[in-house]
């Protein structure tokens, strides 16, 4: 009997400690796939492209914000498209939370996505994997790196206004802000990696107005700032109205170009929000933790694309819903009926 179970348990054991080196592997990666969707819908990835094709012709501004819509949601309740999620009864949109309200955008072109991908493979994609994917077709389209976007999230049925109220805010302080990435283990080459979005994109008078003007209600500019772009800047963000809604670069020399140019701004005092220069340089002159990587990136754009796609993909897997969790909104904008 002894002899005979022998042979057969063998390869077994080899199996056993194959399937149980591949789980921990899987469970290293997460529950997530680059392959999710091969069988059940082939042509997502091209799909997805053509839209933001399609929409950044008339206006180049989509790709950044739709990078910015994977961000907030991601950070909130993780990624699971509650951000898209409009007012319903007692449930608060996200959106209308303070860093969202009149400034997250690109709704339109993500319900463009889901209207070709329902037509493509009905009630297959879900709306957090729609915007992990746009966030890198975007990246990808502006000139960035590309990555292998893990998909198989599935969609949440609950928005968190309150938690979209703590999102990052331009004038939270270094620390504040490391520590808001370092909950969701982004740790500060991730951190800097990540800001480096604003690469591409707009930010309006009202959220760098105070380094203008008023800074720490001083009365004076934010003494860190470059002079000749603190008078660029204010020529189109007035004295006179604090809460202008003109919109400046985030990156002047290649607005809607994804390079590392955004870190060269900094090195020489001019980043537009407080957050983006205050990884160079804390309140008082002293060099900030985060110095040396921006240093990095901006010295290497390899090293940059390579650290912003490695953190893209780390920010993407926050608490994803897989399995029975949630479920594949047919709409982005609502949960599904019953
Ligand atoms: C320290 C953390 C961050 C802060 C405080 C911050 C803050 C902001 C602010 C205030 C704006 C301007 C919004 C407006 O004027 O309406 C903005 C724009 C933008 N942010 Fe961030 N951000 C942060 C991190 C990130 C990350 C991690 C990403 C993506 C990976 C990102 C991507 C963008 C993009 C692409 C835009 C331009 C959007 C557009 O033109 O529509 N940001 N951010
Ligand atoms: C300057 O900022 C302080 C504090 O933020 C504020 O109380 C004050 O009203 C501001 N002054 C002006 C003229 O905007």
């Amino acid at each position: 009997m002894a002899s005979s179970t022998s042979p057969a348990s063998a390869p077994a054991a080899v199996l056993c400690a194959l399937l149980a080196l591949a789980a921990a592997l899987g469970a290293r990666a997460g529950p997530l796939s680059p392959a999710y969707y091969e069988e059940s819908c082939p042509h997502v990835y091209d799909t997805v492209r053509r839209v933001i094709q399609e929409a950044r012709v008339g206006d180049p501004r989509i790709p950044a914000s739709l990078i910015r819509l994977h961000f907030h949601d991601c950070f909130v309740n993780g990624c699971d498209g509650s951000l898209l999620l409009d007012d319903a009864g007692a449930m608060q949109s996200e959106k209308n939370a303070l860093p969202n309200r009149g400034s997250a955008r690109g709704f339109e072109v993500v319900d463009g996505i889901k209207a070709a991908l329902e037509s493509a493979c009905p009630g297959v994609v879900s709306c957090a994997d729609i915007l992990a994917l746009a966030a890198e077709i975007s990246v990808e389209l502006s000139g960035g790196p590309n990555w292998n976007v893990f998909l198989g999230r599935r969609d949440g049925m609950t928005a968190n206004f309150d938690g979209a109220n703590n999102l990052p805010a331009p004038t939270d302080d270094l620390d504040l802000l490391r520590q808001k990435f370092s909950d969701f283990n982004l740790d500060d080459t991730d951190f800097v990696a990540l800001q480096g979005a604003h690469t591409i994109g707009r930010a309006q008078c009202r959220l760098f107005h105070d380094r203008l003007y008023n800074f720490s209600g001083s009365m004076q500019p934010d003494q860190t700032m470059d002079l000749a772009y603190l008078s660029e800047l204010r020529q189109s963000c007035p004295a006179s109205d604090s809460e202008s809604t003109a919109l400046s670069n985030l990156d002047p020399p290649t607005p809607d170009a994804f390079d590392n140019s955004y870190y060269g701004n900094i090195l020489c005092n001019r980043g537009l929000l407080q957050s983006d220069q205050g990884m160079l340089s804390a309140p008082g002159g002293a060099a900030a933790p985060t110095a040396p990587i921006v240093g990095r990136f901006a010295a290497s754009q390899a090293d940059f694309f390579q650290s912003f796609a490695t953190a893209m993909v780390k920010m993407g897997n926050i608490a994803p819903l897989t399995g029975s969790m949630g479920e594949i909104r047919r709409n982005c904008r609502v949960v599904n009926w019953g």
